[in-house]
């Protein structure tokens, strides 16, 4: 049983705001790519607007230039080796998904892969093309239209994270491989505040 809720839209920054590491999905004309991003973040609530750094170089870039859209997916540690494996080989000449055995569903809104097990939250997103900053920041901006998290760790706009959801922690690249998980939630409170 998926324990995957819909987002509400205007919660769907709190999604990526803590800057976890990412992976970008795109898919166009019967072709499906993944790709690792630690670059991204959200730039706008309403409406819910990200933008991620996709280098030239990378096929997944290709394919939302081709198709206008694009998913991105919160892994969890489960998914660690495979989000270090689609960050280090390029999807042009196999198909990701099936060469290590992830399986992805089309997004409700856009169709874009989108993966569940293992992973804490998608968002799909229209592309905002922005030619100046793709050009020389390499920075992609878009539209989310639809998001879901696994309410065991998000729910009501809130992500909870507790020893008990650790398999759903969010991923944080220290470079080469090495990541930490997001853990240890502490609550600030305004010094002398009412
Ligand atoms: C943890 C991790 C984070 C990464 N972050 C980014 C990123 O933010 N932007 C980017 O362009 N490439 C990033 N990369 C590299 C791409 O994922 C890599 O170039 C990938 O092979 C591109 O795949 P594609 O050609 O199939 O699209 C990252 C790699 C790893 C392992």
């Amino acid at each position: 049983m998926s324990h995957f809720r819909p987002v509400a839209l205007n919660h769907a920054s709190r999604l990526v705001n803590h800057g976890p590491t990412v992976l970008v999905s795109a898919a166009h004309a019967g072709r499906r790519n993944i790709m690792a991003a630690a670059w991204s973040m959200p730039v706008e609530f309403t409406p819910p607007r990200i933008a991620v750094v996709l280098d030239k170089s990378t096929w997944t870039r290709e394919l939302i230039a081709a198709s206008g859209s694009f998913g991105i997916i919160v892994p969890g540690p489960a998914l660690m080796d495979f989000t270090y494996a689609v960050g280090s080989e390029s999807g042009r000449d196999m198909d990701k998904f099936a060469h290590y055995g992830v399986e992805a569903c089309a997004g409700p809104e856009l169709g874009m892969p989108i993966i569940e097990r293992g992973c804490s939250a998608w968002l799909e997103c229209r592309w905002l093309p922005e030619p100046r900053s793709e050009e020389a920041y390499d920075t992609f901006f878009g539209e989310v239209v639809a998001a879901a998290a696994d309410a065991r760790i998000f729910d009501n706009g809130h992500w909870n994270f507790t020893a008990d959801n650790a398999e759903l922690h969010t991923l944080h690249h220290l470079g080469a491989g090495k990541f930490v998980t997001a853990g240890n939630q502490i609550q600030a409170r305004i010094p002398n505040g009412k």
